[in-house]
Order: structure tokens, then C-alpha cells, then sequence
């Protein structure tokens, strides 16, 4: 037991899987990061500013009056179906056609990947994802006790051919592949999309190799342009898990997600929904409603694609006057991150308290794989600052990697 692991020192209480779960990298850099006045590149929470917080306001009084009693009882396990109907609506753009009855509303989609990997996956199951990929997201998995293989991607998203030869080295070794994490749109931490071609080949290769496919998808409405991909869902219902959120679009405070199961593992899912919460806040589901009933929460969302493409622009333009040569990173055109990948031999783990000692913070690649790589990488979520501490945290990264790319 390391002094920086989450867990106290006396441990026989705890069980064998939370004693094997590697304390995740970006819970200790928060930690470390709790220092008033950092700059901070780390969190992946969405810019709140343009919120109309006086007409929220407003609806919360009115739900209380005129709903309180259903307001603060409890719930539906699947949701309201008001907030359900909404759901549909909004995958709609997506390319999805499901009917609001067979939705599930969470707590967050980080709740329907419980629900799901809790329901679904077996200890030494093995998921394929990303590399790299959603730490949150593997936890998940790995605190059901799954073995996450990294598939490679390029500029196109998850590459097929390695997908291919992943499983088949892994049903070599006699292990079961039980499915696919994948975040097609905005991949956090990586920011690439899934070209439409890759879906298909993801999809039939899934398909043929009895994979489920767990489509993860927070930042599909956050593209720069406002354009929408079609998801992976459509052309395979019967083994994908599409997962939603309006932490990202809306607010995480709601704490409001979905999942859109294959039809036939509905209401093994709900149970173990309501195993874990019973039902997910009916406050928050009809305050949530009441926002999307008024169709002028999409022309805030448009501002906000705005406002994030400003703060994505600052902050690619003083990293480029910053950063040491040798330095690169993608051109997201949507979502919240931007990977960035150090001089060889620039070790951003390593880095990391020194950076929060100047001032700013950032999360280590190594956080976003399971198997060690990442260490000169790090993910820059470039969503929560003001335009001014962009400019001021790429300026003090800069001068503590070219210091670092010269001391090599
Ligand atoms: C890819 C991805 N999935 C899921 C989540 C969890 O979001 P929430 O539980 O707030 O819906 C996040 C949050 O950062 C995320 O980036």
C-alpha cells in the first residue's frame, strides 16, 4: 500500500477487488490540485456561465408548488417519461429511433456504465477500449474485476485491423472478449472522432466476433460546428449499450444520464438499476424537463459550442508560442480536450507537482491507459478556464517543459 493509494492503511475489511483497483491517477492530481488560485487544465466540468440560472430558478419554485409532493417522493426506476420522451428526441439527431420506453435514466451516465458493466461483466471478462480512454469509464470495468486491452487509434479513431487482432490474441488465451468501450464522438481524453466507415467496421466486427459494443457518449452534441454524427447504435441495436449525459450539454449537478440498451436486456438492467438507486432524482428529472421544454436551451447550447471553440482556439494559439520544439497535439473540432504529446523523455507524471507547485495543473497520460503507456502525453481540458488563465497555464507549461525538454 503506497502512501498516495486511497485506501487507509488497515485493509482487511476491504474486499479483493478494491484492493487489486489501481488508485486512479486523476483523483490524486485533484487532490493535489485543491490549492486556491490554480490554474486548472485537469477537470473535465463544463463551463456553467451562460446557464439561465434566474428561469431555473423560477421552474424550481413552480415544481414545488405545484408538484412538490411527486417532486420529492420517489420515482419511476426507468424515469419520468416526460424526461424519457426528451431523450428520444435528442438521439433522434444521432440517427437513433427508440421509443422512450426503452430508456433508462441514471444518475449520470457514470451510473448506467455501473448498471451495465455490473450487470453484464464477469471477473477476467475482457473489455477493449481505447487507447487511451476515459479513465472514469475503465474504472468502471476494472472495478468489476474486467482486464481492459487498449486498441490503437489514429486520426480516424479506433483502428479495425488492431480491434481484429486484439481479439483474436485474447480469445487465443482462452479469455472471453466480452466488448467494445468506445467514446466515437469527442473521445475523451483523446478528442477524435470515429470516421463513419470505422463504425461499420467496428460494428460488424463486434457483431461476428459476439462482442457488445458500449457506446459512450457525453460530447455528441459539443462538435464546434453544431453538426451530429450518426452513432453506432442504430445499425446494431442488438449488441450495443448507447450511453447519454446532460453533464456535459446541460449541467453535471443534475447528475442525469441514460442508457439505451439492446431491447432484450431491458429489464434485467432496470433491475439492477434499481438495485442501485431505486430511481434516479424526480426533482432533477422534471427541473431538467422544464428546461428542454423551452426550446431556447438549444440557443444556449449553441453559445456554448461557441464559447468552448474560443477557448479551444486561446488555448492551441499559446501553446504553439510555448510549448518546447517537438511538441504536438491534435485539432479537436469538438468537445472538451486536447491531447498533447511531449518531447521523448519529457515524463509528464513526474511532471505533475512541479507544474501544480507554478501554479497549473494538468492530467498525466498515464491516467487515461491500463497498461503504463502515456508518459509523455497529458490532457489538457481546455472547457472550465477563462480565456485569460488559458493564455496564463500554456505559458507556465511551456516554460516548465522547455526547462524539462532541455534538462534531458
Ligand atoms: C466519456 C465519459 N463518459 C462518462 C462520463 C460521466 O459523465 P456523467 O456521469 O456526469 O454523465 C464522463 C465524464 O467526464 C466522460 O467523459
Amino acid at each position: 500500500m503506497t502512501s498516495d493509494s486511497i485506501l487507509p492503511a488497515t485493509t482487511r475489511w476491504y474486499a479483493d477487488r478494491t484492493l487489486a483497483a489501481r488508485p486512479s491517477e486523476v483523483r490524486k492530481v485533484f487532490r493535489a490540485a485543491q490549492k486556491p488560485g490554480i490554474i486548472s487544465f485537469a477537470n473535465g466540468a463544463p463551463y456553467l456561465g451562460q446557464l439561465p440560472f434566474a428561469q431555473l430558478a423560477a421552474d424550481a419554485a413552480r415544481l414545488m408548488e405545484t408538484q412538490g409532493t411527486a417532486a420529492l417522493q420517489y420515482g419511476a426506476s426507468q424515469g419520468i417519461p416526460e424526461l424519457r420522451a426528451h431523450i428520444v428526441e435528442l438521439m433522434k439527431l444521432e440517427g437513433i429511433s427508440a421509443g422512450p420506453e426503452q430508456v433508462i435514466v441514471t444518475n449520470g451516465s457514470q451510473q448506467a456504465l455501473d448498471v451495465c458493466a455490473r450487470t453484464l461483466v464477469n471477473p477476467g471478462d475482457v473489455i477493449f477500449a481505447e487507447a487511451p480512454s476515459y479513465a472514469g469509464g475503465m474504472a468502471v470495468f476494472t472495478g468489476y474485476e474486467a482486464e481492459i486491452v487498449h486498441v490503437d487509434m489514429d486520426a480516424d479513431g479506433l483502428i479495425p485491423e488492431d480491434l481484429e487482432r486484439k481479439i483474436a490474441e485474447v480469445k487465443a488465451a482462452g479469455k472471453t472478449a466480452k466488448g467494445l468501450y468506445t467514446i466515437p464522438n469527442f473521445q475523451n481524453p483523446g478528442g477524435v472522432n470515429l470516421s463513419a466507415e470505422r463504425r461499420r467496421a467496428v460494428g460488424e466486427l463486434c457483431r461476428g466476433q459476439d462482442l457488445l459494443i458500449f457506446e459512450d457518449n457525453p460530447y455528441g452534441l459539443l462538435g464546434f460546428d453544431g453538426r451530429t454524427m450518426p452513432a453506432i447504435q442504430p445499425e446494431f441495436a442488438d449488441i450495443t449499450l448507447y450511453f447519454g449525459s446532460f453533464s456535459k450539454m446541460i449541467a453535471p449537478g443534475l447528475r442525469l444520464g441514460w442508457v439505451l440498451p439492446p431491447q432484450a436486456m431491458y429489464s434485467v438492467l432496470l433491475n439492477t438499476a434499481e438495485t442501485s438507486t431505486l430511481n434516479p432524482s424526480v426533482f432533477s428529472q422534471q427541473l431538467l424537463t422544464a428546461y428542454l421544454d423551452d426550446p431556447a436551451w438549444q440557443e444556449t447550447l449553441a453559445k456554448y459550442r461557441g464559447i468552448y471553440e474560443e477557448k479551444f482556439t486561446t488555448l492551441v494559439d499559446a501553446l504553439t508560442e510555448a510549448m518546447p520544439e517537438g511538441t504536438s497535439w491534435n485539432r479537436p473540432t469538438g468537445g472538451f480536450y486536447l491531447w498533447v504529446t511531449l518531447p521523448e523523455g519529457v515524463d509528464a507524471e513526474a511532471l505533475v507537482h512541479e507544474a501544480i507547485d507554478h501554479g497549473v495543473v494538468y492530467v498525466p497520460g498515464t491516467a487515461f491507459y491500463t497498461d503504463g503507456q502515456g508518459s509523455n502525453e497529458m490532457r489538457l481540458s481546455f472547457c472550465l478556464p477563462p480565456l485569460e488563465d488559458i493564455r496564463k497555464g500554456a505559458a507556465l507549461l511551456g516554460t516548465l517543459f522547455r526547462e524539462a525538454a532541455a534538462g534531458r
